[in-house]
Order: C-alpha cells, then sequence, then structure tokens
C-alpha cells in the first residue's frame, strides 16, 4: 500500500479549482495537475487535425498520436501536446466550445484516467478535474466539491478570457459554462457528480486565503511529522 496522499477537487467550470488547487499544492509541496488541461489538449490536437469531433471511431484511432505531459514549474500549468507547449492555446474559444464533446467520449476518458492514475500513484498530489474523486481516485484522502454562483463564475470567466479573446461579451460567457454544465452533469461517461464523501466548498463568498484555509484545515490530519 502506497502512503501518498491524493486531494481531488472537483465541481463545476470556472469555480477556482484551479486557483485553489495550485494554491493548495504550493503550500503543502504536492504536484499539482490541471487534469481539464488535459481534455483540452487532446480536443486541440483533433481539432488540428481535423478530426470529426463528432465519430468516436475516428477520435480513438488517433488517440495513440496524442502524447501528453506536464512541466513542473511553479505550480501553474505548463502542459506539452507532443513536446509543444500549448498551455495558452487549450485556454482560447475554439478548445473551449469543443472540449466538453471531446471529454464525453468513452475512449478519451478511459486513456485520460488512466495516465491521471498513474501520476498519482506514488506521489502526493492535487488534481482538479469533474470525475476526479469519484472514478480517477475513489480513495482520494480528501476530496472537495466546488460550486459557486452562475454570475459570479461567469463573471470570473470573463476577466480571465478577456485579454485573449477582446471581442467577448459576459453573455457568451454565461452561455458557454451554461452550456458546459449542461453537457458535463448529462454525459453518460462519468458525468460530473458530487463523490458521496466529498466536502462542499461553495466559495461564492470566500476569498481565496479563506478557501485555502479551508482545504489546508482537511488536509491537514493526513500529514505526517
Ligand atoms: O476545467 P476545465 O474547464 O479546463 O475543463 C475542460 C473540460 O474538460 C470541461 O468541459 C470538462 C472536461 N473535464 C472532464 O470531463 N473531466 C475532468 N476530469 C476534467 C475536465
Amino acid at each position: 500500500m502506497s502512503s501518498n496522499i491524493v486531494v481531488a477537487i472537483d465541481g463545476y467550470s470556472s469555480c477556482g479549482k484551479s486557483t485553489l488547487a495550485k494554491a493548495l499544492a504550493k503550500q503543502l509541496h504536492f504536484i499539482y495537475v490541471d487534469s481539464g488541461a488535459m481534455y483540452r489538449a487532446v480536443t486541440l490536437y483533433l481539432l488540428r487535425k481535423n478530426i470529426d469531433l463528432k465519430d468516436p471511431a475516428a477520435v480513438e484511432a488517433v488517440l495513440p498520436e496524442v502524447h501528453l505531459n506536464f512541466h513542473a514549474r511553479d505550480y501553474q500549468t505548463h502542459i506539452l501536446l507532443n513536446d509543444e507547449e500549448v498551455s495558452d492555446e487549450i485556454r482560447l474559444m475554439p478548445v473551449s466550445e469543443n472540449v466538453s464533446a471531446v471529454a464525453a467520449i468513452r475512449s478519451v476518458r478511459h486513456e485520460m484516467v488512466k495516465q491521471q492514475q498513474r501520476m498519482g500513484r506514488s506521489k502526493n498530489i492535487v488534481m482538479d478535474g469533474r470525475d476526479i474523486g469519484t472514478t480517477v481516485f475513489p480513495n482520494a484522502q480528501v476530496k472537495l466539491f466546488m460550486t459557486a454562483d452562475p454570475k459570479v463564475r461567469a463573471e470570473r470567466r470573463f476577466k480571465e478570457l478577456q485579454p485573449n479573446n477582446p471581442d467577448i461579451t459576459l453573455e457568451e460567457v454565461f452561455e458557454n459554462l451554461a452550456h458546459r454544465d449542461y453537457l458535463d452533469t448529462t454525459r453518460a461517461e462519468s458525468p460530473l457528480i458530487r463523490a458521496e464523501d466529498a466536502i462542499i466548498l461553495d466559495n461564492t463568498n470566500l476569498t481565496p486565503e479563506q478557501q485555502l484555509q479551508f482545504a489546508l484545515d482537511k488536509v491537514e490530519p493526513f500529514l505526517k511529522g
């Protein structure tokens, strides 16, 4: 039995999962893994190759060509797609608009889950996503499920996206989030759902520092020495 600690952070899009996950990993000197970035990088590859996202067999056929790696640097997401850094490109609208469809494909999920489980096998990690506490690490020591008011989430995402997407409107962002929530919670393959033993963290009115303290308090009992 390995005794590494896994902190699983799940929840809706733009709930502040990655902000908290990064801060927590930094504070604890754990490895941070952004599982959403992996689905985004696969999506980018498929879009570049003009693969029909509605054709699961076509998607599955090219999956072996996709090699993902993380650069561990300053607890930010630095993801390499076949050795190319794509951390910025995966945040642009073409990927954001298509990633839910890709994340619903069974073969993609199987491959991502396998890779994610490998990453958490022997190291202390904080991983954020949608199915981390339910499917990827059902035995994680700490599971958080994050939620926030949908309007607040849209405003946060808008601020994030605006610098790279100057024409975007708040309404578009709100619609995109609502649509993704719908797809993420209703898909057949491991839909977004709170693990029974996950602790709910509604951060609508919490500062990043308060959220970090909340999470640290949950992890504390598992830290040795
Ligand atoms: O967290 P994010 O917005 O970067 O995630 C991008 C998409 O990937 C989102 O639509 C949900 C999906 N996703 C998933 O299905 N499972 C995960 N573990 C992480 C993300």
